[in-house]
């Protein structure tokens, strides 16, 4: 079976499956309270793919060439059972890689299971060290150490090297990128510093409130020099330096600054079974509907085919386009 390539030649490699809407925290820069306060009205459960589902949707695109999973959420350690699923994915043909991303906060408590189950590595959210700071930012009183501790859970049960994702914002968590650099030196885990993105509608993005991975690099090497290192594969999202008195290595991912759309091979399955080509893409693709309307799987196949060979997202580097040389006619370009 031939594998599908879109209309820019990028071929169907990597899936995130989000097994979640909800989060129990509340970053400003996510899922701000005001947008999702006590009335927001979460998914149901009858609505979000069950674990059978999400398994045949993963290995059905094994098949077309997906060989990355990556479980997101929101939170996807608050979807009950997880465990099990991850079980179910560790042992679809073709998957070589299954990860999932979390904040932290339920990782002392669900590690070891998750280790168990065939998880291989997760990545981690914390933005700050910085208690105030952090709080701040995650706008739900939860603590820096907390996260520490499921790291380091993490890290015990084998699902190391551990990245750690700081989402750095302007005049926010800025001041906390060195102390961030310093704390993780050493460790074997791998901080990546991402530039903080106009995902969504509800965050109130402004171009100002981005700090440009070349001024994190420029922070942290005066401190520690740092040197370039190769991606570990082709389409890595992150660009990768090593400390040159060999304290490890740190990341950082320039979707604003230097996007990234030409390699991008990822696709998006909502909590809701709808399939997203784009980060940034405005709807997405029912699957749902159609495995549940007892669709065979060439016609799942079919219908993943014709989603990717028509693919031609590529929104961070339009973005990028527009706003050369003008940022102001960008900034209502991009509805502020
Ligand atoms: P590895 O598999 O460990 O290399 O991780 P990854 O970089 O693929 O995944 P991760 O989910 O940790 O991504 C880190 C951050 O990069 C995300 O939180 C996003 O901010 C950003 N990012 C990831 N994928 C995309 C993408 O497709 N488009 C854009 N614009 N940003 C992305
Ligand atoms: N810009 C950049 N990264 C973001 N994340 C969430 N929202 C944004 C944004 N607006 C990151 C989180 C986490 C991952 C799931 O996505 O910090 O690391
Ligand atoms: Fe969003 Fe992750 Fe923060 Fe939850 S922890 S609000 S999913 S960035
Ligand atoms: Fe891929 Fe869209 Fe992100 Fe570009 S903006 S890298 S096409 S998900």
């Amino acid at each position: 079976m031939t594998e599908p390539i879109d209309t820019l030649g990028r071929p169907l490699r990597d899936l995130r499956v989000s097994v979640t809407d909800r989060c129990n925290f509340r970053c400003t820069y996510c899922m701000p309270r005001e947008v999702f306060g006590r009335d927001y009205q979460f998914l149901e459960r009858s609505l979000l793919l069950t674990f059978e589902e999400i398994t045949r949707v993963v290995r059905l695109a094994a098949g077309l060439g997906v060989t990355k999973v990556r479980l997101t959420g929101g939170e996807p350690l608050l979807r009950k059972g997880l465990p099990d699923l991850v079980a179910m994915l560790a042992v679809v043909e073709g998957i070589d890689d299954l990860t999932l991303t979390t904040n932290g906060s339920l990782l002392a408590r669900d590690a070891v299971a998750l280790a168990s189950a065939g998880l291989r590595r997760v990545s981690v959210s914390l933005d700050s060290l910085d208690d105030a700071t952090f709080m701040a930012m995650n706008d739900a009183g939860f603590p820096a150490s907390k996260v520490l501790e499921g790291i380091d859970a993490a890290a015990a049960a084998g699902l190391g090297p551990i990245k750690i994702n700081m989402v750095v914002k302007r005049g926010v968590n800025d001041g906390d990128v060195v102390a961030m650099a310093e704390r993780f030196r050493g460790t074997g885990h791998i901080v990546r510093f991402i530039e903080y993105m106009d995902v969504g509608t509800s965050n109130g993005w402004r171009l100002d409130d981005v700090v440009p991975a070349a001024e994190v690099l420029a922070a942290i090497s005066k401190r520690f020099p740092l040197d370039p290192i190769a991606p570990n594969y082709p389409g890595e999202v992150a660009n990768r330096y090593r400390y040159r008195d060999g304290g490890g290595e740190i990341g950082v991912i320039a979707s604003v600054t230097r996007p990234f759309c030409g390699s991008c091979t990822r696709a998006r399955l909502s909590a809701e079974g709808s399939l997203y080509t784009c980060l940034f893409a405005t709807s997405g693709h029912d699957l749902r509907a159609r495995l549940r309307a007892g669709a065979t799987d060439d016609d799942i196949l079919d219908t993943l085919r014709s989603i990717w060979t028509r693919r031609g997202d590529r929104y961070s580097e339009i973005r990028s386009e527009a706003t050369a040389g003008w940022q102001k006619v960008e900034m209502s370009y991009i509805g502020g």
